[in-house]
């Protein structure tokens, strides 16, 4: 496997060299001045990875990671990430040499960076990178990278036996989070709990790492038997299933006044918006 890695870096390395003679002049203009820089110091200093190069990242699960590599005098050799996990090639300098898209590496000369960005973080990406320097011997970090899941419960029982017409109020908790998600979606069955005046879902910031969706369905009717479904972006769902009771009461008389319901949905997208709001900084 190793060996394999090894001699694949080497061919990926003399295609990058000779990509970088054919590149068009346009290029050339910045890159060629460091190149001829490079040519008259003769007595380059060797490439040295920053002390403070991090070695531990955590990233929420859906979230893009960041994996930071800090060399010093780089000069004209490569960097290469390689996932440790099938030891597969995943850049080289710029250039992306996986076909799955989310990878790809940038430099950053003012902190002398060569970051991997994995998007959308899944948690097999879990586990250890590493940030390789064409030197002789060649020259290695690795960066381990934590991904982190949130927990998404529904307060209470799996299965919930209700009587026709009275109110049911679904709690939905996201802890552990690093960050908050972009949104917090119901559904009923297949389908979204959306622009039903009757049905409020109202959001709550708890702390840093917890917030509370609640769904409420007021005057539950045979038809709201079934099951409902908390999914929050990029994260896990988490079900119950609603079972309503009938003919026990004469009940489903009892409905709430038309205005309460709509003035509660005009609250819960407020306060959703003011979430969003504060998510975004
Ligand atoms: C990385 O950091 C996380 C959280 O700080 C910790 O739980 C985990 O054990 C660390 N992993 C390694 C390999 O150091
Ligand atoms: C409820 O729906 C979700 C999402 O479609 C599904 O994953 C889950 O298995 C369903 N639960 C039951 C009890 O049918």
């Amino acid at each position: 496997m190793g060996m394999a890695g090894d001699g694949s870096v080497l061919v990926f390395i003399l295609l990058i060299l000779a990509s970088a003679a054919l590149t068009p002049p346009t290029d050339e203009l910045s890159d060629g001045v460091t190149r001829e820089q490079g040519k008259k110091k003769k007595e380059h200093p060797p490439p040295l990875f920053h002390p403070d190069t991090p070695s531990n990242v955590s990233t929420q699960l859906g979230a893009h990671a960041y994996l930071p590599c800090r060399i010093k005098s780089l000069g004209d050799k490569s960097v290469v990430w390689i996932r440790n996990r099938d030891s597969h090639i995943l850049t080289v300098d710029r250039y992306t040499f996986i076909s799955d898209e989310r990878f790809t590496a940038w430099h950053e000369a003012d902190t002398q960076t060569w970051t991997l960005q994995v998007r959308y973080v899944q948690e097999r990406d879990e586990g250890s990178y590493e940030c390789q320097v064409s030197t002789e011997p060649k020259m290695s970090h690795f960066v381990y990278l934590n991904v982190v899941s949130p927990s998404v419960t529904i307060v209470g029982e799996s299965d919930l036996y209700v009587k026709s017409g009275s109110t049911v109020s679904l709690r939905c908790v996201i802890a552990n989070a690093l960050q908050q998600p972009a949104f917090i979606f119901w559904y009923h069955g297949e389908e979204r709990v959306v622009g039903r005046t009757d049905r409020v879902v109202f959001l709550e910031r708890k702390s840093a790492d917890t917030s509370v969706s609640t769904l409420t369905i007021p005057s539950l009717t045979l038809t709201d038997s079934g099951n409902y479904t908390c999914a929050p972006a990029s994260l896990r769902i988490a079900s119950v299933t609603i079972h309503v009771l009938s003919g026990e009461h004469p009940a489903a008389m009892q409905r709430g006044s038309a205005a309460l319901p709509s003035h509660g949905l005009l609250l819960a997208l407020a306060t959703s918006l003011l979430w969003l709001l504060e998510g975004a900084t």
